[in-house]
């Protein structure tokens, strides 16, 4: 059985991506940092249909944490599918947006650059031992780093996903002796609990939203993780070095 990390598979489009690879019969080592209940619950759902799947705590709030994260990962690997080897990474925890330019402090600003970026660089480094020659990563960017496709109160949530995206296709390059992929999402607005639930709670900003998208409506987080499932899997052999928009047409 294959195997794939994915980082905030508590909740939205980690935890669809999750049910997704799951489902594609690819053993899942979800994380969760705040709601454990529902990063076990990530699991629960894949083993009632048959999968295999173990739930595993990580912030990426601090780079402390990282060298315990990566030999849990290891211990994961071992006890639950007997491998050393990881398949497949999908950098997707993330959290933010909401902080105007005028108002922000460094504190928070500084917060947005590790978990965002800074975090899931380093945790890529630290993984590559584990990484098999042959697998696949996949960066999970937002539209909020593309051109043209600017909302007020994003400015430091968008830089560290541009950079994201930006050292997508120089992994690509450096990976590609090892035969390792790397790719990332942009994902338009999706709905899921980012930004403190408003997505969930406030049909009228979901509606208005959804104006600015070619197919009239956001995205749901299914349809997401499908592009990532795609993107991991050996239909997408001869793609690297990309960022493909997911987004419904936003701004279109
Ligand atoms: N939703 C959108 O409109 C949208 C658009 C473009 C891009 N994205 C990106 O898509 C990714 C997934 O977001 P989502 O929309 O699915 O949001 P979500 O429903 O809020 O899920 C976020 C996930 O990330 C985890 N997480 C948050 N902060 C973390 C930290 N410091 N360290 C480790 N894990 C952390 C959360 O864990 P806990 O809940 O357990 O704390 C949760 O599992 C993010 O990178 C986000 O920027 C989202």
């Amino acid at each position: 059985m294959k195997t794939a990390l994915i980082t905030g598979a508590s909740a939205g489009i980690g935890q669809a991506t999750a049910l997704e690879l799951a489902r594609r019969d690819i053993g899942v080592i979800a994380t969760y940092r705040t709601h454990q209940a529902e990063g076990e619950e990530t699991v629960d759902r894949i083993q009632a249909a048959g999968g295999r799947a173990v739930a595993l705590p990580l912030d990426l709030g601090g780079q402390a944490g990282l060298g315990d994260f990566v030999a849990s990962v290891a211990g994961a690997l071992d006890a639950t599918w007997g491998t050393s080897r990881l398949d497949f990474l999908v950098n997707n925890a993330g959290a933010g947006g909401g902080d105007m330019f005028a108002d922000i402090t460094e504190d928070r600003f500084d917060l947005l650059q590790q978990v965002l970026f800074k975090g899931p660089y380093f945790l890529t480094q630290r993984l590559l031992p584990v990484l098999v020659d042959g697998g696949a990563i996949v960066n999970v960017g937002s539209t909020s780093a593309l051109p043209g496709q600017v909302t007020a109160g994003y400015s430091a949530y968008a830089a560290p996903k541009a950079a994201l995206h930006a050292v997508t296709p120089y992994w690509a390059k450096e990976l590609a002796g090892r035969r390792i992929r790397v790719n990332a999402v942009a994902p338009g607005t999706t709905r899921t609990r980012l930004g403190g639930d408003v997505l969930l709670s406030s049909p009228e900003l979901v509606e208005s939203l959804g104006q600015g998208v070619a197919f009239g409506r956001i995205g749901e987080p299914e349809e997401v993780a499908r592009v990532i499932a795609f993107l991991l899997s050996d239909e997408a052999a001869w793609v690297t070095g990309q960022v493909v928009e997911v987004s419904g047409g936003q701004g279109l």
